[in-house]
């Protein structure tokens, strides 16, 4: 193994191969705590050129590679089996200028989501996804496991912003198409292919993204209502009223206390209610009355404040954003990102305690999430030795629902053992097909994705 160290050192130079315990720790472990795994090293190319040198190398040594972008995932993905050399990105920061012709930008892969949109901005434009781990999250991860985060419900998820790719294959040859073509039907979209992909069939070193408009005014309402058939009631109303909606998201009143207890918040509301809505809209001219409006016919809102100055703004977001850091505060959770239909929400809500406390006795279930795409955020906090028996029942009940096992955050290693709950026996045959092709000797991210 020696032998490939150094090599990997002649690539990307020996500072950036990291085999040092501590210096590798901070790669190691996944933004939750709950996952960990050791690599040989950790591997910092700098560009395209050297990332294909590096999976050459790992290739000829027959060793794995697990591929890293920001380490914001929550599925496990981008941590090490063991054993294998962890690449990260994180030095792939390159960006071209705006396209402003096209309303479009190239970054490298380790370009944070932050710095993207700061770069957007000034020109008017905004990257189209946006999620609070903005400050760490890079954009090649983003588009690796096809991120959502906040604004689905407006602008759809990573791959609809993605316009092109440049990505190392795993025999190292470098697929490039980052023109930007808004029509370009030659054969197999090879971008839109790798979105999502988890790093399983490619290393995506650039992306392209299309830009939104930069709306610059906002307006926030955090609403109470019943429970969550009143939230999907809201919902509905928003989305046939409000051609400005730029976020529908949902939490219940447990996550308020914590959120709340977490950051010392002021209570929003004289009373508490069952749950919470947050409807932002967004728009070149102040949206505040129209959202006003569509709240005032609204007969599932119990109560509601609306902020449009850039404080208010973020005193409401507050409660809905800090809901990760609170339950991570609080433990090292068993994190489940679902799906449903709209029709099988409430009952999924209504069905989720008794279900954990089966698997759990004790255990404690914070659930919160995108209520537009019908998205929860199941959070098990105390389940002990009983974090797979959770996954699992949480994870059949989903299916038995209709849902998705992973909404928005990936399959990773965490959920690779349950695809079969959201993809028929044929969809995972022709997916271990289409990885036979693209990574015959299973070099890339072994384990995650198709167990
Ligand atoms: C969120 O919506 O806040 C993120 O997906 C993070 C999480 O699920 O904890
Ligand atoms: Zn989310």
């Amino acid at each position: 193994m020696s032998d490939l160290l150094d090599v990997l050192g002649e690539i990307v130079g020996a500072q950036h191969v990291l085999t040092d315990g501590d210096l590798k720790a901070q790669y190691e472990t996944d933004w939750t705590r709950r996952f960990h795994g050791s690599s040989l090293a950790v591997v910092r190319p700098g560009d395209t050129g050297e990332v294909s040198s590096v999976i050459r190398a790992c290739a000829e040594a027959g060793v794995p590679l697990t591929v890293q972008g920001g380490n914001t995932g929550l599925v496990g993905g981008a941590t090490p089996a063991g054993g294998d050399v962890l690449l990260s990105l994180g030095r792939l920061t390159e960006m071209a200028e705006v396209d402003l012709l096209e309303g479009q930008v190239t970054a490298g892969a380790g370009v944070t989501l932050e710095r993207l949109q700061q770069h957007a901005r000034p020109h008017g434009l905004d990257v189209g996804v946006d999620l609070a781990a903005r400050s760490a999250a890079t954009v090649g991860g983003l588009v690796a496991t096809n991120a959502g985060g906040l604004r689905v419900v407006r602008y759809g998820s990573m791959r609809d912003q993605l316009t092109g790719i440049e990505a190392v294959l795993a025999d190292g040859s470098v697929v490039t198409r980052l023109a930007g073509l808004a029509k370009d039907n030659t054969g197999y979209d090879l971008t839109q292919l790798l979105a999502g992909s988890e790093g399983t069939l490619a290393v995506i070193t650039k992306v392209r993204l299309r830009l939104v408009p930069l709306l610059p005014t906002r307006a926030v309402a955090l609403v109470a209502v019943s429970g969550v058939p009143a939230a999907i009631e809201l919902l509905a109303t928003a989305r046939a009223g409000l051609a400005s909606l730029s976020a529908a998201e949902l939490f219940l009143a447990d996550g308020l206390d914590l959120v709340r207890a977490h950051g010392k918040l002021n209570a929003p509301f004289a009373e508490a209610y069952p749950a919470y809505v947050t409807l932002e809209c967004s728009a070149r001219t102040d949206p505040t009355d129209e959202l006003l409006e569509v709240l005032g016919e609204s007969e599932a809102v119990l109560d509601a404040t609306v902020a449009s100055d850039a404080t208010g703004v973020a005193r409401l977001w507050a409660y809905r954003e800090t809901h990760t850091e609170a339950i991570s505060a609080a433990g090292v959770p068993v994190k489940l990102d679902v799906s449903v239909p709209l029709r099988e929400l409430a009952g999924l809500v209504d069905d989720l305690p008794g279900t954990v406390a089966g698997a759990a006795p004790g255990a404690r279930v914070l659930i919160f999430g995108h209520l537009g795409e019908g998205n929860l955020h199941v959070n098990v906090l105390e389940a002990g030795d009983r974090s797979e028996a959770v996954s699992e029942a949480v994870l059949e009940l989903v299916a038995s629902r209709h849902g998705s096992i992973s909404s928005e955050h990936g399959v990773g290693r965490a959920k690779a053992h349950y695809l079969g709950l959201s993809r028929s026996d044929a969809e995972i045959a022709a997916m271990r097909r289409i990885k036979q092709a693209m990574d015959p000797a299973g070099t890339l991210n072994p384990g995650v994705l198709l167990a």
